[in-house]
């Protein structure tokens, strides 16, 4: 791996089992692309995964799935950096510094914080899920990032990092890369299929508008084919005014290549009807083999294991070495061995 290459980094929870379209067309995709052109390191956050109450058993089964899923969706080891991030003890070591850097109350206005615990009402809420973004801040300074590729809501934990690398940066010495969000303007966001306004979650109201990618194939074409529109019958780009089948046209745009123009084109003059159907015919050709592939790979659990151990130990050399210089620059006194 050529280490002229600029750097990406990114990450993805474990929690939910199976991925869902909005991970897979806001990031992960993303991530594929990027190991071509980026010296890529990729993690499944399973320290980040317990910031809210997780069964050890089904943790351990996610972390697995998760890889899983990311060897299906088209990472290769031979071409970026795939691990587990409790593997990297460097990523807590190097939290906790960051955690003395940041104000509480800089903490406090993290809107992805205040919407969880308004959920599970602030007596739930751990302080582990408090300081869940300076924990990313750890995760990407310590592989000196470039670019890290996420959806739009992580954008502002982006902005969290480069100001703790900046502040670092300026009261220790120069230290830390300052990174810049990667955010694709197409698919920064994708919607849920019964509430277009709201971003596809997993903890969105209603199972319906979440399309997973591991779900039986006929499942998601259903979901597809109800997907809330609106009254009008245009099939037309316009996420103001007709937020569901602008959703619907990213989707389907990204999926096939097939721009958005050529798209409005193919349906001028016909329903909505047309466009979901087609839609949920590109969906289950793009799952059913997605699906296959994951399955393979659970099924070989040692080649996981050893795909993910090899990553770790590539990811832990980068990240010692930037926590031994971070450790230096506070003031530590070094460790003999
Ligand atoms: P997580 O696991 O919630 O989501 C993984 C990625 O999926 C993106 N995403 C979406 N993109 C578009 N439309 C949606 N509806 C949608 N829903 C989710 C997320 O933006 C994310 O990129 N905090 C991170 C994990 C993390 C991380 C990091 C990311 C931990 N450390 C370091 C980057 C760098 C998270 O919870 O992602």
């Amino acid at each position: 791996m050529a280490s002229d290459r600029p750097r990406v980094l990114s990450g993805i929870q474990p929690t939910a089992g199976s991925f869902h379209l909005g991970n897979y067309l806001g990031a992960v995709r993303q991530w594929v692309a990027l190991q071509e052109t980026h010296d890529a390191f990729y993690m499944v956050v399973d320290l980040h995964a317990i910031t809210v109450p997780q069964d050890p058993a089904q943790l351990r089964a996610n972390t697995r799935l998760a890889a899983a899923q990311l060897l299906a969706a088209g990472l290769d080891p031979d071409r970026c950096t795939l691990f587990v991030q409790s593997h990297v003890p460097e990523h807590a070591q190097l939290g906790w510094v960051m955690n003395c850097l940041t104000g509480f109350g800089e903490a406090s206005r993290m809107t992805q914080f205040k919407d969880k615990s308004a959920k599970q009402g602030a007596e739930r809420a751990t302080v582990g899920l408090f300081t869940y973004p300076i924990l990313q801040v750890a995760d990407i300074l310590l592989y000196q990032a470039n670019q890290v590729p996420v959806g739009e809501d992580q954008r502002q934990h982006i902005e969290l990092t480069r100001d703790l690398a900046e502040r670092f940066n300026t009261r220790l010495g120069q230290t830390f890369t300052l990174p810049e969000a990667y955010i694709l303007k197409e698919t920064g966001k994708i919607y849920d299929l019964q509430d277009p306004t709201a971003k596809m979650s997993k903890s969105a109201s209603s199972p319906k508008g979440l399309i997973n990618l591991l779900d039986e194939p006929r499942t998601t074409a259903k979901k597809v084919k109800s997907a809330v529109t609106d009254t009008d019958t245009v099939v037309r780009y316009d996420v103001e005014n007709k937020p569901g089948v602008s959703n619907l046209l990213s989707i389907y745009s990204t999926l096939t290549g097939e721009t958005i123009a050529e798209l409005e084109k193919k349906y001028e003059g016909k329903l909505y009807g047309a466009l979901k159907g087609d839609l949920a015919d590109v969906m289950v050709e793009f799952v059913t083999p997605f699906r296959s592939r994951t399955q393979a790979y659970l099924d070989d659990p040692e080649t996981l294991d050893s795909i993910l151990a090899k990553g770790a130990e590539k990811a832990r050399a980068v990240a010692a070495e930037t926590l031994a210089l971070a450790y230096d620059r506070v003031g530590f006194l070094p460790a003999k061995h």
